[in-house]
């Protein structure tokens, strides 16, 4: 990532290709895994945003085989988070990098404090994202 990108904190991930592969209602986001084919290779991500959501989200699909989702708001400053290639963290964006394990908990750069972590439980082509239970903070 260019350090032009890192001073305006422009992050690398992109929201979904196709609006309507995703909702959000009742403390869920409904993602269909149809319509969403940046997610069918690991180590992808989407950024979900709009539509009513609480708070920005990062859902990445791992080489684990898994999918991960966050809060998209560094603990130091509130900047987007990407995934790191090749390895079990996320980054943030900005200048001073602050990166996170997939448990949320930094583990270097400014940021302090975690950020949370949601469930994502697959059913039927779909996947669930439950905002009312984060795990851990
Ligand atoms: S906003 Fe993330 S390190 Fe500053």
């Amino acid at each position: 990532m260019s350090l032009l990108k890192r001073i305006f904190g422009i992050c690398e991930t992109k929201p979904p290709i196709e609006p309507e592969a995703w909702w959000y209602t009742d403390d869920r986001v409904v993602l269909d895994l149809k319509k969403l084919p940046e997610l069918s290779e690991p180590g992808n991500a989407i950024r979900l945003e709009g539509k009513k959501l609480p708070e920005r989200i990062l859902l990445l699909f791992d080489a684990d085989g898994k999918f991960h989702a966050f809060r998209n708001c560094c603990a130091h400053m509130g900047r987007r988070i990407d995934p790191v290639a090749g390895t079990r963290n996320i980054r943030c964006c900005s200048v001073f990098q602050s990166t996170y394990d997939y448990s949320g908990s930094p583990i270097s750069g400014a940021a302090k404090s975690p950020i949370k972590t949601y469930p994502v439980e697959a059913e039927n082509g779909k996947l669930i994202i439950s905002l009312n239970s984060s795990i851990g903070f």
